[in-house]
């Protein structure tokens, strides 16, 4: 099986900061304005007002955590990838970010400790490696402990099945499509329908509902928002 932990640690070498997290479009890093622009968008859809403990899960090297940490009373990272975790304690000393895996957010050894204390969850453009409904499910689930009735996971920059050829648009696209479904090793992960993701809502007792980013966001042609909420 292919090990995305590895993956992501030998991501944590380049240089670039966005790259370290793939936030390229076309082999170009996204801007400082689109970053921004982005945060704003999902403040608005949290909600956030400076008085939040926010966890943002699969948070890489922190790039987006320290952005919504100004919106937030409290801010924790949690990823998978021991090296970017390191690039984000290094560049924001003043947040906490912690080594865990989503799929076994039980095993975060703080865990328990905020069991109904967090106020909005953010999945920032890594919902895609929940590559089954049964994967997304299980960290889905493991986060509603965590929540505060009312509270809110935001699933952002998620890829769209609706919107999958708009995607695989280009023969390189398409070959590269092909050779992973030969290798049976997807680099893009999941394409989630908005029924699979209201199916893991419904079974959890939670709300949800497909938000679509302004156009001129730089995935917005393939990628979509998902707001859950805690009754
Ligand atoms: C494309 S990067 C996105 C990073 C950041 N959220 C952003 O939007 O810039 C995907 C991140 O998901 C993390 N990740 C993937 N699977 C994970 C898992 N099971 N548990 C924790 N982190 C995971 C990777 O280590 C990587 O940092």
């Amino acid at each position: 099986m292919f090990d995305w932990q590895q993956f992501w640690d030998k991501q944590a070498k380049h240089k670039e900061e966005l790259r370290q997290v793939a936030r390229t479009l076309n082999n170009q890093l996204i801007t400082e304005q689109q970053l921004a622009e982005h945060v704003q968008f999902m403040v608005d859809c949290l909600g956030l007002n400076g008085k939040q403990l926010l966890l943002d899960v699969c948070c890489g090297n922190g790039t987006f955590t320290r952005l919504l940490a100004a919106h937030a009373k409290k801010t924790i990272g949690l990823d998978f990838s021991e090296k970017l975790i390191e690039h984000a304690r290094l560049k924001s000393s003043d947040l906490l970010f912690e080594q865990a895996n989503a799929m076994k957010l039980f095993e975060w050894p703080h865990y328990e400790s905020y069991f109904k204390r967090v106020d909005a969850v953010t999945i920032c453009f890594s919902f895609q490696y929940f590559d089954t409904v049964e994967k997304g499910f299980m960290v889905i689930s493991q986060l509603i402990p965590l929540l505060k009735h009312g509270g809110h996971i935001l699933l952002t920059d998620v890829p769209d099945r609706s919107k999958f050829f708009n995607y695989y648009n280009t023969i390189p696209h398409v070959i590269s499509l092909i050779k992973q479904m030969a290798t049976g090793h997807n680099l893009m992960g999941k394409f989630w329908a908005e029924d699979e993701l209201d199916f893991i809502c419904n079974e959890n007792g939670l709300s949800g509902r497909k938000i679509s980013q302004p156009p001129h966001f730089p995935y917005a042609h393939y990628r979509m928002d998902y707001l859950i909420t805690k009754p």
